[in-house]
């Protein structure tokens, strides 16, 4: 047993507190009147964390001092950025307050700022600038204000990266437009060169019936065996991601380098 004073001495009470809580999990369990779950479920968990393995396939390549996430939400991708890729300089900015909010809670060691890119434009001579399922959510009419400022952010040769659903997914409320390599190519075209495009994420039979399996969107159950969520990662991974048919594929990304002036 360690006592309260040797415990801080040493900083070990503060390391047992951060690794507790890297993610707040007593806000798991909850009870609506005699509603009681101890479980939440993101069933496109895998899919999500496929679309983390694309960019970062596309960082490896790319060497970066400095990167700005445009549209950073709650800041899992730029935790993730930290952790492979020590010693850069990050920026996450989003317009949204709350999620700001939750970005810093979730890491406190790393930079985040509340700003409409469009409105008050982030001017610097940084490496890379991400939109990650960002534009999807931008009406039409704002698209090229919003990649101009991403132009801005950017030094001269800077890379944008750039997921989005492709045409492939069925439009639902919350997106204005889906992509696929064309309409993506005409709005970066002006403002962009040596445009590359990977399609990724193929709706397969294999990994979509496992999915399935373990409860799907998760309304009836869900299977929490290690086992099984380990073999519907690896099929993901084997079968979905890297799709080499593009017209099965769901979500497309793009990477492209600021063409200089
Ligand atoms: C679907 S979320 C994606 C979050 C994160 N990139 C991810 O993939 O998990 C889109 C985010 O873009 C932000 N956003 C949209 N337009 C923006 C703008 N003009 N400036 C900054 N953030 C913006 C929204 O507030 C929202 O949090």
């Amino acid at each position: 047993m360690i006592d309260e004073q040797s415990a801080s001495r040493t900083g070990r009470r503060e390391r047992l507190q951060e690794e507790q809580y890297d993610f707040p999990y007593h806000y798991i369990p909850v009870l609506r009147g005699n509603d009681y779950s101890q479980t939440q479920y993101y069933p496109w968990g895998h899919r999500y964390l496929g679309r983390l393995q694309i960019v970062f396939e596309i960082l490896d390549g790319l060497p970066f001092r400095s990167l700005v996430d445009v549209g950073c939400g709650d800041g899992r991708f730029l935790r993730d950025v930290d952790r492979r890729y020590s010693g850069r300089t990050l920026l996450g900015i989003d317009l949204s307050a709350r999620a700001i909010a939750w970005a810093r809670g979730m890491n406190p060691n790393l930079a985040f700022e509340e700003r409409d890119i469009t409105a008050a434009p982030l001017e610097g001579e940084h490496d890379v600038v991400t939109l990650l399922d960002v534009i999807e959510h931008v009406p039409p009419a704002s698209l090229p204000a919003l990649l101009a400022a991403a132009a801005v952010a950017l030094r001269p040769d800077g890379h944008l990266i750039i997921t989005v659903p492709s045409t492939r997914m069925p439009l639902d409320a919350k997106h204005y437009q889906h992509f696929d390599r064309h309409t993506l190519d005409a709005l970066l075209a002006g403002t962009f060169s040596d445009r590359r495009y990977i399609p990724f994420d193929g709706k397969r039979l294999l990994p979509w019936l496992l999915w399935a399996a373990m409860g799907g969107s998760g309304r009836h159950y869900v299977v929490t065996s290690r086992l099984v969520s380990n073999l519907l990662m690896r099929c993901y991974r084997r079968w979905s991601l890297h799709d080499t048919q593009e017209s099965r594929c769901q979500r497309l990304a793009c990477v492209a380098r600021r063409a200089c002036a």
